[in-house]
């Protein structure tokens, strides 16, 4: 076993502390601050994602890393600190994402392939040098009548395991994130469907995973919940969406994995919370299980912030208060009353 990488991938995953996602690619932060009437330029960008990084309560007690999107890995705060120096001294890991987006399938428009394995070699070299110890890659399965098909499963899970073989022997932990989605236009699905559905995703990578010979002590996995599509009309209880999601990931998810970090997905940020919580408070779980989000940890501060200088304090307030409220979920310790008390 490759004791660098278990070491990375077990700091990731430490018990009370979770990922924070911030490698939106520019058309996604563009609609983020959309919803603020914010212009999204380098340095809008540069200044949102300085604000979350220089929140030092929840970066030194509550983000194990950090997903950095390539702009952000290279670029400086204002006063000429690199942005991933700030995240480092409040002792959290920098991470980057290397994928270049879902493109259409060939041959069908109707599914997506995950792309940016040409030249990934050389690039994970240099964002090691950069200060990269993990990395992330999401391959993108939407359920509709006809879809996923086994091919766009395997071609994704082929993706993520060359990935991630790359990533390995670059001395980078690979964040394997196949994404069933839950908010998609067609997202009319069932929650059965979505256990079957990512049942079969995870099967499959974990075969590609092993053909591709990856330690699995070096990885960290990021799926979705077991969730109904957000247009389905049959709702789900925040219990079965735990018993559900344990019960799949215990079928699927080798022991060897150090830990899960579950993305947000669309779900609003207190049902992330307590979806975490409940899943964490089974005593038994084989694996580390925390969050990596994306927009559940983030809407709230987004919203406070709204591009302004004197709003940055309490923007930094909101980021806190929802990393603290994961942190207490990551423990199977959250409840309601925690975020009115807080
Ligand atoms: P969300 O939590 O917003 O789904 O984002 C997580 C992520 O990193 C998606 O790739």
């Amino acid at each position: 076993m490759n004791k660098e990488l278990n070491n990375v991938a077990q700091m990731m995953v430490k018990p009370g502390k979770g990922i924070l996602a911030a490698d939106e690619s520019n058309a996604t932060i563009t609609k983020r601050f959309n919803q603020i009437n914010l212009e999204c330029s380098k340095e809008s960008r540069r200044n949102y994602r300085e604000m979350l990084f220089r929140s030092s309560e929840a970066m030194e007690n509550y983000i194990s890393g950090v997903i950095l999107y390539d702009e952000t890995i290279r670029q400086k705060s204002e006063t000429g600190e690199y942005l991933t120096d700030i995240i480092q001294k409040s002792n959290s890991l920098v991470g980057i994402k290397v994928d270049t987006g879902a493109k259409p399938l060939a041959l069908d428009n109707s599914q997506t392939i995950t792309e940016g394995l040409d030249g990934l070699r050389e690039r994970l070299n240099e964002y090691y040098n950069l200060g990269a110890r993990f990395a992330k890659w999401r391959g993108v399965i939407e359920i509709s009548k006809d879809n996923p098909t086994s091919y766009a499963i395997k071609a994704n899970a082929q993706a993520l395991a060359r990935y991630a073989a790359l990533c390995q022997e670059a001395n980078i932990v690979p964040i394997i994130e196949p994404e069933v989605l839950m908010d998609s236009q067609n997202s009319n699905h069932n929650i059965k469907e979505c256990e079957r559905i990512t049942t079969w995703v995870l099967n499959t990578v974990f075969e590609e995973l092993f053909n591709a010979k990856i330690e699995l002590e070096g990885i960290v996995l990021k799926p979705n919940m077991i969730i109904p599509g957000k247009f389905c009309k049959e709702r789900s209880s925040p219990n079965e969406i735990a018993e559900r999601t344990l019960s799949c990931l215990k079928e699927t998810v080798p022991h060897g994995v150090p830990g899960i970090a579950f993305l947000s997905g669309g779900q609003n940020d207190i049902e992330a919370t307590e979806h975490l919580s409940i899943i964490n408070t089974s005593s038994n779980n084989p694996w580390n299980i925390t969050f990596s989000f994306g927009r559940a940890l983030q809407h709230e501060s987004i919203m406070t912030w709204g591009g302004k200088v004197e709003k940055i304090t309490d923007a930094q307030k909101a980021f806190t208060h929802r990393a603290k409220m994961n942190s207490f979920a990551s423990l199977g310790k959250w409840n309601v009353d925690l975020e009115n008390n807080d």
